[in-house]
């Protein structure tokens, strides 16, 4: 089956476009990264992508009158790219319905918590002012409310008692880095299917041990 073609969206650092990039740097992995656009010309993620050799494009919102014609702008980059598939990859701008319904079911994003928990941005300062003994990470397809979508996959981790909002935040980062790719080959590989409002993986490997966070003693 030929790779599905993604086009990633960044918006700086771009460690999940990185972790996305060494995924698909493997032979087997079913999807290749056709381009990488920012609406940040200063992203450092482009010159990630750049030193992969994968192409980059900017798309800078600045440049717009309004958000109807930066999306459209956005578009036309991955179209003529070819992507048939996109990754938001910590891209800060809010999507239109008018983008979202154009790539539905074909956009997914990552989020650092677990939805719908703490949507939105500082999702490690909320986690740990709320006190929850567990965060984490979603990846789910974009919807046009916010942080909202079917879920793909997700990715629990406890909360330390010492956690400040950054050793959370690298926690939790490392685990985007594996849930990103997995996501995205779950869906490549046509097992990850929508339905309403959920979806359903075809042919799931077993889960582990509920996570219990205090460990019982
Ligand atoms: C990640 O935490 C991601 O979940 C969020 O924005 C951050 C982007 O980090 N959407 P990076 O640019 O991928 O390093």
């Amino acid at each position: 089956m030929a790779n599905l073609k993604v086009g990633v969206l960044i918006s700086g650092r771009g460690s999940n476009m990185q972790a996305l990039i060494r995924a698909c740097a493997d032979e087997d992995f079913p999807a290749e990264i056709v381009t990488v656009v920012s609406n940040n010309p200063e992203a450092a993620g482009l010159g990630i992508a750049g030193d992969a050799g994968l192409p980059t494009a900017v798309v800078d919102h600045r440049d717009f009158p309004d958000r109807e014609s930066f999306e459209a702008a956005l578009d036309d980059v991955l179209r003529a790219a070819q992507a048939d598939f996109v990754c938001l990859a910590g891209f800060m701008r809010i999507l239109t319905g008018w983008f979202v319904r154009r790539w539905y079911d074909r956009l997914i994003n990552i989020h650092p918590s677990l939805l719908p928990a703490f949507k939105g941005l500082h999702t490690h300062e909320r986690a740990l002012e709320a006190g929850v003994r567990f965060t984490g990470c979603t990846v789910h397809f974009v919807r046009p409310e916010m942080d909202s979508g079917p879920i793909i996959v997700q990715a629990a981790v406890p909360v330390a008692a010492d956690d400040t909002p950054d050793s959370l935040a690298a926690r939790v980062l490392a685990v985007e880095h594996r849930c990103f790719p997995l996501a995205l080959r779950l869906i490549a590989e046509g097992r990850a299917r929508v339905a309403g409002d959920v979806v359903t993986i075809v042919d799931p490997p077993s889960t582990g041990e509920p996570l219990l966070n205090p460990r019982e003693a």
